[in-house]
């Protein structure tokens, strides 16, 4: 099997590289033979001139999987569709919802908008999108695996209730359906790929776990979003499977914010990975 490069171009963080920028966000790309992924774009501040850093270039990529539609993982769309081409923009099809983040501010709570800031129309029309709806479980391209919507099975991963999705009769708690993660062969093993792992991280490892049939991964790359859920049961059960599941290195980015962060690394050590901008491996 050819080897897998996977790279984080868009980070909190940023490290390792000369004239690269964090801002709050995620994009990786998944690099194998001819075959580039884009998992996730950013806000569209730092993809264009991390990749530009990092001797990327965006022109070569033709598959987008955006692992939800917040605006931290969608904002740089426009950067890699262009020039358009008819790039592959695979999601699960609530991700143009119009999700917003319940804030407090010195006069009260309010609702800022944090979805998908551009039209479908202008994304398809003016830069060529292609949009590839997905709700199960499917390859999408040679050993790479879309989740699909992933069941919430386990009792201790909710959502979070300061998301929110406005519908006609006002706003709910953002179920988050459209939350996705990759599942890639690798020569070194089955490794994970999510964005924010809104789902839980749990749920995602049992998910790509029956369906794939792997009891083991060899690596978890991403966004898990224990940052946001405070230091208890979902951090320590979320650990305890990164254990079952036998993952050997556990690369942790984004909303899994620095506390998350730093009780991985204490518990895992050399099996740990900030995987901010900049931060490469191959499988
Ligand atoms: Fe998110
Ligand atoms: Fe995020």
């Amino acid at each position: 099997m050819d080897e897998t490069r996977i790279t984080v171009i868009c980070e909190n963080r940023a490290g390792g590289v000369i004239g690269i920028t964090g801002e709050h966000g995620f994009a990786a790309l998944i690099e194998r033979g001819d075959q580039k992924i884009l998992v996730d774009t950013g806000q569209g501040l730092t993809l264009k001139s991390n990749a530009d850093a990092m001797g990327i270039d965006l022109k070569k990529i033709n598959t987008i999987v955006l692992s939800h539609g917040h605006y931290d993982h969608t904002g740089g769309l426009p950067q890699v569709l262009f020039p358009p081409r008819g790039v592959r923009v695979i999601a699960h099809p609530t991700v143009f919802d119009k999700k917003y983040a319940e804030i407090q501010t010195p006069r009260g709570k309010t609702q800022a908008f944090i979805g998908i800031k551009f039209q479908r129309e202008f994304l398809e029309a003016t830069l060529g999108a292609r949009f590839d709806f997905q709700t199960e479980y499917g390859k999408i391209a040679p050993g790479v695996f879309f989740s699909g919507q992933v069941p919430r099975t386990t009792d201790f991963e909710h959502p979070d209730t300061h998301l929110l999705v406005k519908n006609d009769t006002g706003f709910i708690v953002d179920p988050l359906l459209d939350d996705a993660s990759l599942l890639i062969e690798t020569a070194k093993g089955p490794v994970i790929v999510s964005g924010c792992a809104h789902a839980g991280i749990v749920n995602v490892m049992n998910h790509f776990s029956e369906k794939s049939g792997h009891d083991t991964f060899h690596s978890v790359i991403g966004g898990t979003h224990l940052g946001f859920m405070g230091v208890g049961e979902q951090l320590e059960k979320s650990l305890e499977a990164f254990d079952r599941f036998k993952v050997k290195l556990i690369a942790v980015s984004h909303c899994t914010g620095n506390e998350a962060a730093a009780i991985c690394y204490n518990r895992f050590k050399e099996r740990f990975a900030f995987a901010n901008a900049g931060w490469s491996t191959v499988f």
